[in-house]
């Protein structure tokens, strides 16, 4: 079973709350996804592995944790997962980013991929794939069928809001991939937007409606 873990830290559902407020402005929206992006890759990289290392502090010798050197890749599904990226690599800045970009076919509505560019040794890597909105789940999922075809082997799910439509079907097609939500809300509407959601998350970070 995958872990679905909702983030509910009081710093990270305070900046949620101003980045759903449709009175929060393009510049302000997207600082505030940036710094939550930083505070959820604080609690998903709990389980990162350490190793320990020899040290020396003005006082004496000892031996102190570092991290194991696992090598990460952050992958924004594009556009609105970009405004994700560099609040991660706030934290973790040897990460290196790929690219998956889908499109919506007119007819059968279904994800497309139209662009993808990952780190050579993406086999290796323990992948966060980062998404604003997970609405119907059908982006994430082809976004990661795009991953393992390649041969990502550890994929982590990262988004800001999800629906337990969008939830529901990650976890029936890629029961492997963990999920970290900052907020579950209700349900989509008609259109596919998420209620109470924030609207439409790359239009908000980049300015274009
Ligand atoms: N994508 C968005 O940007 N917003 C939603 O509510 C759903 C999908």
């Amino acid at each position: 079973m995958p872990k679905i873990q909702v983030l509910d830290h009081p710093l990270i559902q305070h900046k949620l709350t101003y980045i759903r407020d449709i009175n929060t402005g393009t510049k302000e929206f997207r600082e505030l996804v940036d710094e939550v992006a930083t505070l959820m890759a604080y609690e998903i990289t709990r389980d990162l592995p350490l190793t320990e290392k020899e040290i020396e502090t003005p006082i004496g010798k000892g031996t102190s944790d570092v991290l194991a050197g696992k090598k990460l890749g952050i992958i924004p599904i594009l556009r609105a997962g970009l405004g994700m990226v560099e609040g991660i690599l706030n934290l973790i800045p040897a990460a290196k980013v790929g690219h998956v970009g889908l499109y919506r076919d007119p007819e059968t509505f279904e994800p497309v991929e139209y662009y993808v560019k990952l780190p050579k040794d993406v086999s290796e890597r323990d992948l966060i794939l980062v998404d604003p909105m997970l609405a119907t789940g059908g982006s994430a999922i082809e976004a990661v069928n795009s991953l393992k075809k390649r041969g990502a082997k550890s994929i982590r799910f990262m988004c800001l809001i999800a629906a337990p439509e969008g939830v529901k079907a990650m976890t029936d097609a890629h029961p492997d991939v963990d999920i970290y939500i900052a907020a579950l809300d209700e349900k989509l509407d008609e259109n596919g937007y998420i209620v109470p959601g924030l609207g439409d998350a790359g239009d908000r970070l980049f300015g274009t409606k």
